[in-house]
C-alpha cells in the first residue's frame, strides 16, 4: 500500500463518518505570531478547539504538513524526522472517546489491515488532579485488545498539550489525557534504553502510529479545570503509518523517502547502509523540510524561521561533505530536489517541473543552491581549520558549531579519527547557554501570542493586505505575497519582484495604503465557494487544496452603518480581496498610519518590506 493510498483512505474513512475535509495550513503560520512553525494538525484549529464555530462544522479531517524544529538533533535513525504529514481528525465538542477509539481501531485494522497482534495501546494512568482513564481502557478491551497489549503511563507519556505536561501549560492552554497506538516491528531491544522493552520505549522496536488526545482540560491559575467542551484531537504520522503497513521499521525505506535516498546514493556513489545511513537520513529529511519551508516563503537568514532553514541547509551540506569530502555534489543536488517534488507532485501546492539545467531552475531551488554554495566555502574553511587544530575542547567544538555550522557529531567524529575525545559536557553547557539566549530572544519577541497582542497585531495584519494590493497597483500584477511575519512592533512582508523599488515607488505605495486607511474602508469576512472566490479574482496564497468553502477578507467600500451598503458585495466595491483566515480590524481608520521603513532583497526575485505603525 502506498502512502498516497493511506492518506486517501484516511480522509475518505472520516468523511464517511460525517467529517468535512479542510485545507491544511501552511508550514509557517500566517497569522499566529506566537509560534514559528505549524507543528501539529491541531495548531491551526486552536481557536475552534477553544469554542469558536468552524464554518465546516464539528467534525473535521485533514492531512497537515508539520515541522518540529526541536527534533533536528534527533534525526539520523530509522524513525525520527523534522518534517512529517500528520493525518488528523477532530471532534469539536461532538463525539468523544468511544467513537474515536473505535473508529481509529477500525481504520488501522480493517482499512489498513494492520495485524492486531502487532498493535499495542497506551492509556493515561492518572495523577493528583486527573483520574486514571478507565473509560478508554474499557473501550479498548471491548474492541478486542487484550489486556497484555494495554499499558498505562503517567503525564510524561500520556498527556498532550502544545506545551507538554500540565505543569508546563501556560494559563488558558487546553489539553488532556491521550491514548496512543504502537506498532511492534519485533526488532531486538536495545538495553541502552533500559532493561525492559515496552511500547513507549525509545529503542525503536515499537513505533507510535497514532495519538487520540481528549482535550477536556484547561489550565487556569496554577491548576487544571474541566474545560467547557470535550474535543477529540487525533494525529497519526503518515510516514510511520506507511512504515507499519509495509512492515519496514525504517521510514526512509518508504515511498515518502526512498526516492530521495536513491537520489543521494546516485549522487555520491555510496550505498544506503551501515555508517552512511545516519548522514543520508539527515540529508533526506532536512532537504525535504527546506523544500517545504521555501515553498511557504521562508528564505535563509539569521533570524527566526530563516535561521532554522539556514541551519537545515547547512547541516545537509555538512553531511554531504562528510560523505564525499568535496563540494562537487552541489551542482548536481537538483536531483535530490527533483525527487522531493516527485513525491508530492500535485499535493500541497507542489508541482514538479522536470529540469536538470541549472539556468532553468525554478526560483525555489535557487534559494537552496545559493545558500549551500555560499556555505560550501565556509565549510571548506572550517574543515581547513580543523585540519590545523591539534587539540580541541568542548568550547572550541561549540565555536565551530556556531561559526561554521559544524554539527557536534561531525567535529567529534573528525577528532576521534585523530585519536581525540572531546569533552561533550563542556560542549553541552555552551550549547545550553546559547539555546537559553535564543529562547529568551524569541519569547521576548513573541510574548504571549496573538491573544495578548491582538489589537496591534490585527491592525498590522489588515495593513498588510492593503500593502499587498498597493504594491500590485504600483509595481504590477506579478507582485505576489511570498511571506508575512507580524509582531507587536512591525509588519514584514515578502513579495515577488525582481528589482529594487525606487524611492518614488516606495512613497507612492505608502501613500496609497495611508489613503485607504484614512478612507475608513469596511473589512468584510466572506466564506464563499472557491470557484466564486476565483471569479472575484481574490489574491493570496491559495495554492493549497482548499475545501469547498474558502475564507476571504475584502476591504472596502467605505465603512458605514447602513446595512444595505453592507450587502453590496462585488469585486468593484473592494479595494483588496484576499484569501485569509483573519483576524482583521472592522474598519481601516483604526489602523492609524503606516510608514515603510525598509525595502530590501532577501533572495533572487524576492523583496522584503518592513513597515511600522505610527499613531
Ligand atoms: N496533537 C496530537 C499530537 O501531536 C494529536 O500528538
Amino acid at each position: 500500500m502506498t502512502s498516497k493510498d493511506i492518506r486517501d483512505k484516511f480522509i475518505r474513512f472520516f468523511v464517511g463518518k460525517g467529517h468535512k475535509e479542510i485545507a491544511p495550513a501552511k508550514l509557517v503560520p500566517e497569522n499566529d505570531p506566537s509560534t514559528l512553525f505549524t507543528s501539529s494538525g491541531m495548531q491551526p484549529l486552536v481557536p475552534y478547539l477553544l469554542g469558536q464555530l468552524h464554518s465546516e462544522g464539528k467534525r473535521l479531517v485533514d492531512s497537515q504538513p508539520s515541522f518540529r524544529a526541536e527534533d533536528i538533533e534527533e534525526v539520523g535513525d530509522n524513525r525520527h524526522t523534522t518534517f512529517f504529514e500528520m493525518l488528523g481528525n477532530w471532534s469539536l465538542n461532538d463525539y468523544f472517546k468511544k467513537e474515536q477509539l473505535s473508529w481509529s481501531w477500525e481504520f488501522l485494522t480493517k482499512k489498513l489491515g494492520l495485524d492486531k497482534e502487532k498493535l499495542y495501546v497506551s492509556v493515561f494512568g492518572g495523577n493528583d488532579s486527573v483520574p486514571k482513564d478507565l473509560e478508554s481502557f474499557e473501550i479498548w478491551k471491548s474492541l478486542g485488545v487484550t489486556q497484555d497489549h494495554i499499558f498505562f503511563y503517567g503525564v510524561e507519556k500520556n498527556w498532550w498539550s502544545r506545551s507538554g505536561p500540565p505543569d508546563k501549560m501556560p494559563e488558558g492552554e487546553i489539553g488532556g489525557p491521550d491514548s496512543e497506538v504502537f506498532y511492534d516491528f519485533g526488532t531486538p531491544h536495545d538495553e541502552k534504553y533500559g532493561s525492559n522493552c515496552h511500547p513507549n520505549c525509545d529503542c525503536g522496536r515499537f513505533l507510535e502510529i497514532g495519538n487520540s488526545v481528549f482535550i477536556q482540560y484547561q489550565k487556569t491559575t496554577g491548576s487544571l479545570k474541566e474545560f467547557s467542551q470535550r474535543n477529540v484531537d487525533f494525529g497519526g504520522g503518515l510516514e510511520r503509518l506507511t512504515a507499519a503497513v509495509n512492515n519496514t521499521s525504517d521510514i526512509f525505506e518508504t515511498d515518502l523517502y526512498k526516492p530521495i535516498i536513491d537520489a543521494i546514493v546516485q549522487l555520491i556513489g555510496k550505498e544506503y547502509e551501515a555508517d552512511n545511513k545516519p548522514a543520508m537520513q539527515v540529508i533526506a529529511d532536512h532537504m525535504k523540510t527546506a523544500t517545504f519551508l521555501i515553498k511557504d516563503g521562508v528564505v535563509p537568514s539569521n533570524k527566526l524561521q530563516g535561521y532554522v532553514l539556514r541551519r537545515l541547509l547547512r547541516r545537509s551540506a555538512t553531511k554531504f561533505y562528510q560523505l564525499t569530502k568535496n563540494m562537487k555534489f552541489l551542482a548536481e543536488m537538483i536531483e535530490v530536489y527533483n525527487a522531493i517534488l516527485s513525491i508530492y507532485d500535485g499535493l500541497y501546492g507542489i508541482e514538479k517541473r522536470e529540469t536538470s539545467d541549472i539556468n532553468l531552475l525554478e526560483e525555489n531551488y535557487k534559494v537552496i543552491f545559493d545558500e549551500m554554495n555560499r556555505f560550501g566555502k565556509t565549510l571548506s574553511a572550517g574543515f581547513h581549520k580543523i585540519d590545523r587544530m591539534e587539540q580541541i575542547d568542548g568550547k572550541e567544538a561549540f565555536d565551530l558549531y556556531q561559526t561554521f555550522g559544524f554539527p557536534y557529531e561531525v567535529t567529534e567524529e573528525l577528532f576521534r579519527l585523530k585519536g581525540q575525545e572531546i569533552n561533550k559536557e563542556q560542549f553541552r553547557v555552551e550549547f545550553e547557554k546559547h539555546r537559553e539566549l535564543s529562547r529568551t530572544a524569541s519569547s521576548g519577541m513573541f510574548k504571549g501570542g496573538l491573544a495578548d497582542h491582538s489589537e496591534t497585531v490585527i491592525k498590522y495584519h489588515t495593513a498588510t493586505h492593503l500593502l499587498h494590493q498597493a504594491l500590485r497597483d504600483i509595481l504590477g500584477p506579478t507582485v505576489f505575497q511570498k511571506g508575512s511575519n507580524i509582531t507587536h512592533e512591525r509588519l514584514r512582508f515578502d513579495f515577488s519582484y525582481d528589482k529594487k523599488m525606487t524611492d518614488e515607488e516606495i512613497k507612492k505605495t505608502e501613500k496609497i495604503v495611508n489613503e485607504k486607511i484614512e478612507e475608513d474602508l469596511k473589512v468584510d469576512h466572506l466564506i464563499i465557494p472557491l470557484s466564486k472566490a476565483k471569479e472575484l479574482n481574490a489574491i493570496g496564497l491559495f495554492d493549497e487544496k482548499y475545501a469547498d468553502q474558502v475564507s476571504i477578507y475584502g476591504i472596502g467600500p467605505k465603512y458605514q452603518l447602513n446595512p444595505k451598503a453592507k450587502d453590496r458585495r462585488s469585486r468593484r466595491g473592494y479595494y483588496s480581496l484576499e484569501f485569509c483566515g483573519g483576524p482583521h480590524v472592522e474598519h481601516t481608520a483604526v489602523i492609524g498610519k503606516i510608514k515603510i521603513v525598509k525595502e530590501e532583497a532577501i533572495s533572487w526575485g524576492i523583496r522584503r518590506i518592513r513597515a511600522i505603525l505610527k499613531s
